[in-house]
Formats: C-alpha cells, structure tokens, sequence
C-alpha cells in the first residue's frame, strides 16, 4: 500500500502530530508514506511529493506549523493562474491532478483540512479518488466533531493575553480591546474570553449593539471596576451592520476580515469617555507549539486515519464524539454548519457569571 499525506488551508498547531502519528501508523504496516508538499499543489508541478519514513517525522510532534507546508488558495478545481496582463484566471486543474497521483502509485490519500479542504476531498472522490480527511482548524468550525486540534491551543494562547492585558489595563483603568481569529465562528472568543475572565465577549454568532457594550462598561466602572477587557471575534458586527474587512484577498481566497477592535475601541472611548486601547492577536493565535490536549487529539486522528484507511471507508472524516473517534461521511459533514450553540451551557456559564454578549 502506498499512501500520501496532504495538509491544507490555514495551518494549526497539531498538523506535524497528525503527520507524524499517520506516518507511524501506516509504516507500522509496512506501507510507504508520501507527502504532497502545500496542499495539493505537489501533485500539480507547483511543489515536489516526498517520501515520509519514521526519521522525517522525528521530533516533529512538539512543533507548531507544517512540514508539508500548506495554502489556501489552490483548489485543483479552481486553480488560479496569473494572466500576462496581470489578471487571474481559473482553471480546473483536478484531472492531471488524479492522473500524477496515479503515476506515482498512490493508492489513497489522507487529506487534514478545514471546510475547503473537505470540499476538494468530496469533489476529488467523484474523480475516483481514495480519501480519508482528518478536521484542521484553530477556529473549531467543522461539523461533526466535538473539537478539532489547534483550538486547544489558540484558547490558550488567546487567554493569556486576556490574562496579561488585565493587569496593564487594571494599572491605567483603561478598557482593553482584544481582536481574536474566527470568521464565522467565535468559539475562541468565547472559551478564551470565559476562561480569561473577560467583561464582554462579541462573537459573529451574536449581533451587538454599541450601547449595551457602553453600559456595560460603566456599569463595572461605577461599581469600582475601573477596567475592562472586551474580546472581539474578527468576523462579529454590530447589530444591522457588515463584518470589518481588511485588505485584500488574493484570488482563490476568502474574504479577509479584521480591524473590528480599532474601530470598536475608538467608538468606547468616544462615548464612555474611558481610554480605550485596541489590540489584534492575529496569527499568534495559530503558531507555536501545540498544548498536550491538541497533540493528543491531532496523534490520535493521524492513527485513526490510517485505521480507516486500512478498512476501506473511504470518503470518511474522522471525527472526536467523546470520548471515541468516529467516521463520517465527508458528504454529512458538509451539510451541517457547525457555530456557537447560544443555548450551551459556556453561552450560559458566561452570562450568569455577568459576562456580556452585547445583546
Ligand atoms: O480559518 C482559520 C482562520 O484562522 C480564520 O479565523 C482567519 O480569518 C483566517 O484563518 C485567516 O487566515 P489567513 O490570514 O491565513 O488567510
């Protein structure tokens, strides 16, 4: 048996604990192990395909990013290419696609990914293609599985902040406003904001109203609390209004949101007349090495990969429903949408501990 590992889409610390518990797992069976180096862009000429043995994969479980490298702009089905007059076109590139990754021998592939990568899985299989996907993502926004690996540590990574932004902020009784990663979902925003004790947490599942986040603030101001901490998801917004976008996105990728905790803050400061400082954690949130929760979880998803693998249930993700793994069909799992449930009990441990959603 001959497989390959392909990792794609944002990186999140755990992604080498996945490769590193698959190449084990599948050399353990006497099967050769190959990586598609950034995404699939490998098997399309744009990088190389490696061979991945016991001593590539050395050490590299304590370590944040990817060996294989990844993007997010290269869907095989929409590729893009730049055109001479600098324009972008996109093409369909899936067909010589399955036709390297015939040519090398691969006989399936492991695909770690968030949503997109799942779209590309589920398109690739109707091309004849053997896949099993493994969830990826910081933001914990993929259906079917209670977590993903990379939250674990964004929420740690994102609470220490909140916890180092209480003490300067309590030393100037000043309102500190933190811009955390999630576009759709606010699950970091929620847990780290719980978990950091903060005053509001603004979250894209949640419209919020600039007043309600005001009063708030001085609520805890005449009750002696000179000092606030607001955690904003990036992709939240205000009651009747859009999400703050950035810059640019280049073609093939989604919209870049952020720049909501500037904007938030100037608006505190202007109406609560308390000085306000804004703050973007951005991709710290995605570096760095993985907590022992994620590396455990990404080691076991590498392991229960190769298990499907082994068992022939191709087109399947597998999957955390604690406290087993389970396999699911990447078809089921594309259906549902997976957000902040506003009736879980984190939604309501949060407001009944005086939390603020804004609302
Ligand atoms: O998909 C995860 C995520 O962390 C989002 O929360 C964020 O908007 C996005 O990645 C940013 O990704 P990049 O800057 O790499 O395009």
């Amino acid at each position: 048996m001959r497989i390959a590992l392909s990792t794609g889409g944002g990186d999140a610390p755990g992604l080498n604990a996945v490769i590193r518990a698959a190449v084990l797992s599948a050399r353990t069976r006497g099967w050769d192990v190959l990586g598609i180096k950034r995404g699939f862009s490998g098997l399309l000429g744009e990088d190389e395909v490696i061979k991945l043995t016991a001593e590539t994969v050395k050490g590299i479980g304590s370590l944040g990013g990817t060996i294989l490298r990844t993007t997010n702009r290269g869907s095989p089905f929409a590729y893009p290419i730049q055109q001479p007059d600098g324009s972008w076109l996109e093409i369909d590139r899936s067909d010589e696609l399955v036709e390297n990754a015939r040519n090398l021998g691969i006989e399936a592939i492991i695909s770690i990914g968030g949503d997109g990568s799942l779209k590309i899985a589920s398109q690739l299989q109707t091309k004849g293609m053997r896949i099993i996907c493994v969830p990826k993502t910081i933001d914990n926004d993929v259906a079917g599985t209670v977590t993903t690996f990379g939250f674990d540590t964004a929420v740690n990574t994102a609470m220490e902040a909140i916890d180092k932004l209480h003490t300067t902020a309590e030393s100037h009784d000043r309102v500190m406003v933190l811009e955390v990663m999630g576009r759709d979902a606010g699950f970091i925003a929620l847990h780290a904001g719980v978990a950091g004790a903060a005053n509001v947490i603004l979250i894209p599942e949640i419209a919020w109203d600039i007043d309600v986040i005001c009063e708030k603030i001085m609520d805890n101001h005449e009750a002696g609390q000179l000092s606030s901490i607001v955690v904003v998801a990036e992709g939240s917004k205000p009651k009747g209004g859009t999400q703050s976008i950035i810059g640019e996105s280049l073609p093939g990728q989604e919209r870049r949101v952020g720049g909501i905790a500037e904007r938030l803050g100037y608006e505190i400061q202007r109406r609560t007349g308390k000085e306000t400082r804004s703050i973007v954690l951005g991709h710290l949130q995605r570096g760095g090495s993985p907590t022992g929760y994620d590396r455990l979880l990404a080691t076991r998803f590498g392991a229960a990969a190769v298990q499907a693998v082994a068992e022939k249930r191709w087109g399947t993700m597998v999957a955390l429903q604690s406290p087993n793994i389970v396999y699911l069909p990447i078809e089921e799992v594309l259906r549902e949408t997976k957000r902040v449930d506003l009736n879980h009990d984190v939604v309501q441990a949060a407001r009944m501990t005086g939390i603020s959603f804004g609302d």
